[in-house]
């Protein structure tokens, strides 16, 4: 079953109001087969779907990302092969493997 990105009535952080008509982008989040839209950046796309981006190194807390342009470095997450990108300044692509959880080494 693959997790299309949200109407209104999911539970996400953001909700998409407007642009529903571009191309779909399937990806991988915690291992789960997500949809997004061609043009979301990783932070729409995981936004979309969960409460949060990741947890804080530093707490117990969720962190869902502040400036929104690649200033505050709120947003990395990591990808499958373990190596990190920034979520509010890399665009969504086909087949991306993307994780909330950071690698045991980084625990
Ligand atoms: S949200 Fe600030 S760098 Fe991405």
């Amino acid at each position: 079953m693959i997790r299309k990105w949200p109407k209104a009535t999911d539970t996400g952080r953001i909700v998409r109001l407007a642009e529903q008509g571009r191309p779909p982008i399937r990806f991988r989040l915690n291992g789960t087969e997500c949809e997004a839209l061609s043009g979301d950046t990783v932070l729409t796309a995981i936004l979309l779907s969960e409460k949060a981006l990741r947890r804080s190194e530093f707490g117990p807390e969720s962190r869902a990302g502040f400036c929104l342009m690649g200033t505050c470095q709120d947003c990395w997450v990591w990808q499958e092969d373990g190596s990190r990108l920034r979520a509010c300044t890399t665009f969504i692509a086909e087949g991306m493997g993307l994780k909330t959880d950071a690698p045991e080494e980084w625990q």
